[in-house]
């Protein structure tokens, strides 16, 4: 269990981290969501140990990490921004390396496990410096995981792979989040939605929403709207009609095209299709579409970060 109570980071006189407070349950994966410059690395790296807090208080399975930095870097395994591998170096012998530091006794186990489970045994001879971005974040995964924390850190894990990379790593995170507690920045919503059971979602130092996945886009069911085109009416009568179906909330006329097309608001549970074709059928109008329009979490994700702005960019 990690738990920050009002933690906040001054860098001089700016201010990174704003009184931000969240606890995260043992064997969940967390995703600390949020755009360029939001925080994420800096409250990353207070809980890592790696910066002290302006204020607050940060507790890794009740160990204050103000008193005990030692032991909480015994729990916890860090992959930071820019993993710092040492480019001229064998992968096993860097791995070696590694364990030594960290007074690994039983190294040579060790290190075959980890290389089995984050998949890098066929590049165990190969030099740091030919591995691919991927090759390398799997490296600095596995040397993140040699003393076997309980706790893993990843900041931006994905950042800088191609998309089969991507997908590789991720299933890796779900499988190694099966057995330990997962933190990972990213700015990538869609990787959230594919890899985490929780989203903290930061902006500007403040905490913008903290939920789990599920919920997020279920609170999204709030905004759905339905887009309906038509022919036999004009957007007057078609929004007067829509206006007055139970559950409907605001309509808006869709321009463009020879139809008469408007996109009508509905509120969270309902679903009014079938009345609103039954109410076409009985005007007598032609219904060409009808189709449900969710909110994505893009948008919702741009709401929360820009204040309610939608921006389009
Ligand atoms: N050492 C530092 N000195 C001064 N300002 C800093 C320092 N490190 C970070 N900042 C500032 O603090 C803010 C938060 O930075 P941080 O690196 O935590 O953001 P981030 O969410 O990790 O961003 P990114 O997605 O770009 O990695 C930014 O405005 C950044 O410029
Ligand atoms: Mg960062």
């Amino acid at each position: 269990m990690i738990s920050a109570s009002n933690l906040t980071k001054y860098y001089g006189d700016f201010r990174a981290v704003n009184n931000i407070s969240f606890s995260i349950n043992e064997g969940e994966i967390t995703g600390l969501l949020g755009p360029n410059g939001a925080g994420k690395t800096t409250t990353l790296r207070m809980l890592t140990c790696y910066l002290k807090p302006t204020q607050g208080t940060i507790l890794i399975d009740n160990v204050k990490t103000s008193e005990n930095p030692l032991k909480v870097k015994e729990l916890i395994g860090y992959l930071p921004e820019s993993a710092p591998i040492y480019g001229d170096m064998i992968v096993y012998d860097y791995l070696l390396y590694a364990a030594s530091l960290r007074g690994i006794t039983d190294s040579e186990k060790k290190i075959a496990e980890i290389a089995l489970l984050c998949g890098i045994r066929e590049v165990m001879h190969k030099n740091i410096s030919e591995l691919s971005k991927g090759y390398k974040q799997r490296v600095g995964l596995a040397h993140a995981m040699l003393h076997d924390p309980k706790i893993l850190i990843l900041d931006e894990p994905t950042s800088g792979l191609d998309p089969n990379q991507i997908i590789e790593i991720r299933r890796l995170i779900k499988e190694i989040g099966k057995r330990k507690t997962v933190i990972l920045s990213t700015h990538i919503l869609s990787e959230v939605e594919a890899t985490c059971d929780r989203v903290i979602i930061i902006n500007n130092g403040n905490i913008a929403a903290d939920d789990y996945t599920a919920n997020l886009h279920s609170s999204s069911a709030r905004q759905n709207r339905i887009i309906v085109k038509i022919t036999g009416a004009d957007y007057g009568a078609l929004s007067r009609t829509l206006a007055s179906i139970d559950g409907a909330g605001p309509v808006e006329e869709l321009h463009g095209g020879a139809l008469t097309g408007a996109s009508v608001a509905v509120s969270a549970g309902k679903d009014i299709r079938p009345d609103i074709f039954n109410a076409v059928k009985e005007n007598g109008w032609t219904l060409y579409e009808m189709a449900l329009e969710q909110q994505s979490l893009e948008s919702i994700f741009r709401q929360l970060t820009t204040g309610g702005e939608n921006h389009e960019s």
